[in-house]
């Protein structure tokens, strides 16, 4: 890596040149399709002789199966198909790890564990013949906490099973393995002013969406070809790892994605496609499921539970080393806990310059239903405990949280956790906005006295960042028809976020031509080129770059034939208003005469190509070992947000009076959509903060396993969020564009414990900061006045 490129990028649009889409506040192209109700969602695929069906679960959190009779399920009336694990290839699957099975033979590991699936003419059928299902149980050990799974003696979840990573742990149910290590922590603990050494919780949470997973599949009976209707993050994926469970090439699979009414990481991987796909070859009908909220909650894939413990040494007002552990309570199965230790062990340095580190982020197997992505897994839940940690750091150092902050916040150039160095780094400059806007230092001089006496205000800062999975590839298509209509094919796919859109724009801006002028394909993987998905922040990122070089292409191709139309030389001829011009005169010529030339005589018809791929910043062997499918950081987005809150320290209770959001997000391609993502990822951040989590009693039964108990933010609860855009530190996606899907649901928990300290003097280190857990740590600490 050359030393330039230490300083932050900048982009040949940098200085005056404006742009005609790019930058506009614009409405979603399919936004007119969701508010009429005409969008098709995976819960509105039906066909005329489609079955529905259901899945049979455990109703053990750790149990062996002593039997297993499905036969008078079978001869239920209505009911056209059973399967159980002897339907399915023999195969043991997983990301990281090898460890899952579609169905289990004869043990089960969590409460609501699928055991068979069967479908039936109607869903009540279906549901009636559920409870024909006979099956036996002889119940094992659970184990249900991350102390009980890091116990030397540890009863295994998955014996024989190789973790991720070689973690060097007695207990056979640590998953996976990552660590960090650079500089000399020894030496910085040995001569620091001060040490400091604290443990955080957070709980597991729900992705929350409004539709459920829903998925409809269809067998031929002839060909065998599979054809599947889902609501999904990523469709190729979703075909590849079908074609891996049901041991057939992946060109037997179509996948089909429907709209899809939020995802936030739980859509990427499959879930009822085998299932679906298995009923209806059984049954030589198409099969639908859908699950409940219920379902949801007890057996689908939620954010883990993490437990941080962190400790820091700082000398003259700078962190001059960390060490840290995040231990994942991954559930039942490792892979996706693996990705979010790996993604822990670096979080523990934060948007921070530390010298000196040590982290360790561990997964740990529970008889829990296993976790899956949720929006900045990894990062979230760490930096909880980081931001937390980085306030009383400050109050030990006795600098104010901003000013501590100001000190210690990365730079360009700054050595990222694994060595790599830092670019286009914005946090400072949001930082320093944010506060300014809203007047944190006058805030705290004359800080307000709330009328009542117990009730009292405070202002909590959090910073963070965030990557692009930037290692998955994208491709796409730009093709113009004959009235100058452009059609944009992408695998991207949009979950709710708004991030197509984006796409859309960047081809209305190469070709010169209005949003309303593009069309986009998307969701066929027999039609649509290769996409890695709607994950890792990474569309307007990947999947934008790939639509940049397939737009220039197209361009490319329109002003050859231009050039022959208008008799001129390519360098002269501009494209704009669906039209190509000689530049500087009144002479033009439209695109849909353009495309018939080249489809009749001039170049063939208009297809532009254009492709994403990057392998990850280059970063040092020598500093990370174990498991590593992120090693270092794609173009991180940065993030500075305050929280001010007023506490009632009789009732414990917290209420957002205020809430300011700065995002260092590069280039941002439509503010419209940028600020849907930060209030978003706020609003979730705010549930995480103060209200949610997914509870178990002692044996390992869900307790709250629906939208009553389980307390999502609601608008009572949230304040306006003020969106502040930070742009000019630009990253590698279009027009300098960085990511901006995940990033903002990172700060709030921290900001806003860190405003309930600022008001009160209490710490709360375990999420959610609900009254009883507030009140509880009033009891336990006297105040730290701050
Ligand atoms: Mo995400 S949690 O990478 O969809």
């Amino acid at each position: 890596m050359s030393i330039t490129e230490t300083e932050t990028r900048t982009t040949e649009q940098e200085s005056e040149e404006k742009f005609g889409v790019v930058g506009a506040r614009l409405a979603r192209y399919d936004g007119d399709l969701k508010v009429s109700g005409s969008a098709v969602f995976g819960t509105d695929i039906t066909f005329p002789n489609m079955l529905y069906g259901k899945i049979f679960r455990s109703s053990r959190p750790h149990a062996r199966i002593v039997k297993l009779d499905v036969s008078r399920a079978e001869n239920f009336p209505g009911v056209r198909a059973v399967v159980t694990a002897s339907d399915f290839p023999e195969i043991v699957y997983g990301f990281a790890i090898k460890d899952e099975l579609i169905l289990p033979k004869d043990r089960v590991i969590f409460y609501g564990q699928p055991i068979c699936a069967i479908a039936a003419d109607t869903l009540e059928i279906a549901e009636k013949a559920l409870a024909e299902i006979e099956v036996e149980y002889e119940p094992l050990p659970n184990v249900l906490t991350v102390e009980d799974a890091l116990k030397d003696d540890s009863p295994p979840l998955h014996p024989g099973v190789v973790p991720a990573g070689s973690p060097p742990y007695r207990s056979k149910n640590v998953a996976s393995y990552t660590k960090v290590r650079r500089g000399n922590i020894e030496k910085a603990f040995r001569t620091a002013d001060f040490v400091l050494e604290e443990r955080y919780e957070t709980p597991q949470t729900h992705q929350g969406y409004l539709e459920p997973r829903a998925t409809t599949a269809e067998v031929d009976q002839k060909t065998g070809r599979v054809r599947v209707w889902t609501a999904t993050q990523s469709p190729f994926l979703v075909r590849n790892t079908l074609a891996e469970l049901l041991a057939i090439p992946v060109s037997q699979i179509q996948i089909m994605s429907t709209h899809t009414g939020g995802a936030f990481g739980a859509k990427i991987l499959c879930h009822l496609e085998p299932f679906c796909v298995m009923l209806s070859k059984k049954s030589g009908r198409p099969v639908r499921m859908v699950l409940t909220r219920a379902e949801e909650f007890i057996a689908a894939t939620p954010r883990p539970a993490v437990h941080v413990w962190i400790k820091s040494a700082v000398k003259d007002g700078k962190i001059v080393a960390r060490q840290g552990r995040s231990v994942v309570d991954c559930g039942a199965y490792g892979s996706d806990g693996a990705v979010y230790a790996n993604i822990a062990a670096f979080t523990l340095q934060g948007p921070y310059d530390i010298p000196n580190m040590e982290t360790e982020g561990i997964a740990v197997y529970t008889n829990k239903q296993p976790a899956g992505a949720y929006r900045a897994p990894g990062t979230m839940e760490t930096a909880f405990g980081v931001e937390s940690h980085t306030d009383m750091l400050a109050v030990k150092a006795g600098i104010s949280p901003l000013d501590f902050r100001l000190n210690n916040l990365m730079e360009d150039g700054t050595v990222g956790p694994t060595g790599q160095i830092m670019v286009s780094v914005g946090v400072k400059d949001a930082l320093r906005k944010a506060a300014e806007k809203i007047g944190y230092r006058e805030f705290r001089s004359r800080r307000r006295q709330a009328k009542d006496s117990h009730l009292s205000r405070g202002l909590g800062i959090a910073c963070g960042l965030i990557p692009t999975v930037g290692i998955h590839a994208s491709g796409a298509y730009i093709k113009l028809n004959e009235d100058g209509k452009i059609i944009l094919i992408s695998g991207a796919s949009d979950t709710g976020t708004g991030a197509v859109t984006g796409l859309a724009m960047i081809a209305a801006e190469e070709l010169g031509v209005g949003l309303k002028d593009v069309m986009v394909q998307s969701g066929d993987t027999d039609v649509v080129p290769w996409d890695g998905g709607a994950q890792g922040s990474r569309t307007t990122y990947g999947a934008g770059n790939a639509v940049l070089m397939a737009a220039r292409d197209a361009r490319n191709q329109l002003l050859t034939v231009a050039s022959i139309v208008l008799k001129t030389d390519r360098s002269k001829i501009e494209l704009r208003d669906g039209r190509a011009w000689i530049a500087g005169t009144n002479e033009s010529t439209p695109f849909s005469g353009l495309v018939g030339r080249a489809q009749y005589n001039a170049g063939g018809p208009i297809l532009g190509r254009g492709y994403f791929a990057k392998d990850f910043p280059e970063y040092n062997k020598d500093f990370v070992e174990g498991y590593t499918f992120v090693p270092s950081l794609h173009d991180p987005t940065f993030v500075a947000h305050i929280a001010e809150v007023e506490v009632n320290s009789l009732t414990g209770e917290t209420r957002l009076t205020r809430y300011l959001a700065a995002v260092d997000l590069g280039r941002c391609i439509n503010p419209l959509g940028a600020e849907g993502q930060i209030q978003g990822g706020v609003t979730q951040g705010i549930g995480y903060a103060l209200t949610e989590e997914m509870l178990h009693d002692e044996n390992g039964f869900p307790t709250n396993p629906n939208f009553t108990d389980y307390k999502l933010p609601t608008i009572m609860g949230v304040p306006l969020i003020e969106p502040l855009i930070v742009e000019g530190h630009y990253g590698n996606g279009p027009y300098g564009a960085k990511g901006i899907g995940e990033v903002n649901i990172v700060p709030p928990a921290p900001a806003i414990a860190n405003a309930v300290f600022d008001a009160t003097g209490v710490r709360v280190r375990k999420l959610p900061l609900k009254p009883e857990n507030v009140l509880e740590a009033m009891d336990e600490s006297a105040p730290i006045v701050p």
